[in-house]
């Protein structure tokens, strides 16, 4: 081969390199597309409407904007339409919820695909996330994900078959300080272990709701080596001050 040859050849190799590089990058797994496609479940065409139930909180949340304003009330109204519709916010919700602020639905959609606590599809009964971001991956956060995956038998970004458990890696939930952490639904289970969380799913598929927090012996975030600061009593009002101020 010439040297003009060799040289294409070497040019070509760096080239196909640095394309897989790329292409190799870490799946993400907690990630919906952000366009909508039309599927059997998902389409204008399936009415939603709130429920008689939901008007006296949606008249609450309207009141809390001027006329003029009413825009900003779609993130809790997205969330009320979300809760009613099983944990998801269809594209008819989205709809109905732009219909009722008086705002283009595009409005609505940037709204719904740009926050994660929108869930653009159907997800289970307990919507299992767990956080890997830095202080809960350096305190176990997948071993708690292998954990969780092998017991419900569904890897992240999964369903389970009986529609009972949707897991989702996600970012940091703000709970660093009890890391490793999940939330599922509406609450955070902290300092977990591979037996806590074990047993965690196993009440949730009894039925049961388990212990809220913390499962390690510490009270919400307070330091676990106990108080390092604010030990002594203290001073009365009036103490150390001049004597006209006792
Ligand atoms: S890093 Fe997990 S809650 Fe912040």
């Amino acid at each position: 081969m010439s040297l003009i040859g060799k040289a294409v050849r070497s040019v070509e190799r760096e080239a196909t390199r640095s394309l897989r590089s790329i292409s190799t990058s870490v799946a993400r797994k907690s990630d919906a597309l952000f366009v909508h496609r039309d599927t059997e479940y998902n389409n204008s065409s399936i009415p939603f409407k709130f429920t008689a139930e939901n008007e006296p909180i949606i008249n609450q949340i309207l009141a809390r904007y001027p006329p003029q304003y009413k825009k900003g009330a779609i993130m809790p109204l997205l969330d009320l339409a979300q809760r009613q519709n099983k944990g998801w916010t269809s594209i008819s919700c989205m709809n109905e919820v732009a219909k009722m602020v008086e705002v283009p639905p595009m409005r609505v959609y940037e709204v719904a695909t740009f926050y994660t606590m929108f869930n653009r599809e159907p997800v289970g009964d307990h919507l299992v996330q767990v956080c890997t971001t830095t202080p809960c991956m350096l305190n176990g956060a997948y071993e708690i994900m292998d954990t969780i995956e092998k017991d419900l038998g569904v890897e992240a970004g999964h369903t389970t078959s009986d529609k009972k458990f949707t897991l989702l890696e996600v970012e940091c939930l703000g709970a660093c300080s009890n890391a490793p952490m999940v939330q599922i639904n509406d609450h955070y289970y902290e300092d977990l272990t591979k037996s806590t969380t074990l047993d965690i799913l196993k009440q949730l598929k009894q039925g049961k709701q388990p212990k809220i927090g913390p499962q390690s012996t510490r009270h919400t975030c307070e330091n676990s080596a106990g108080l390092t600061n604010l030990t002594e009593k203290p001073y009365g009002p009036g103490q150390h001050c001049q004597p006209e101020f006792q």
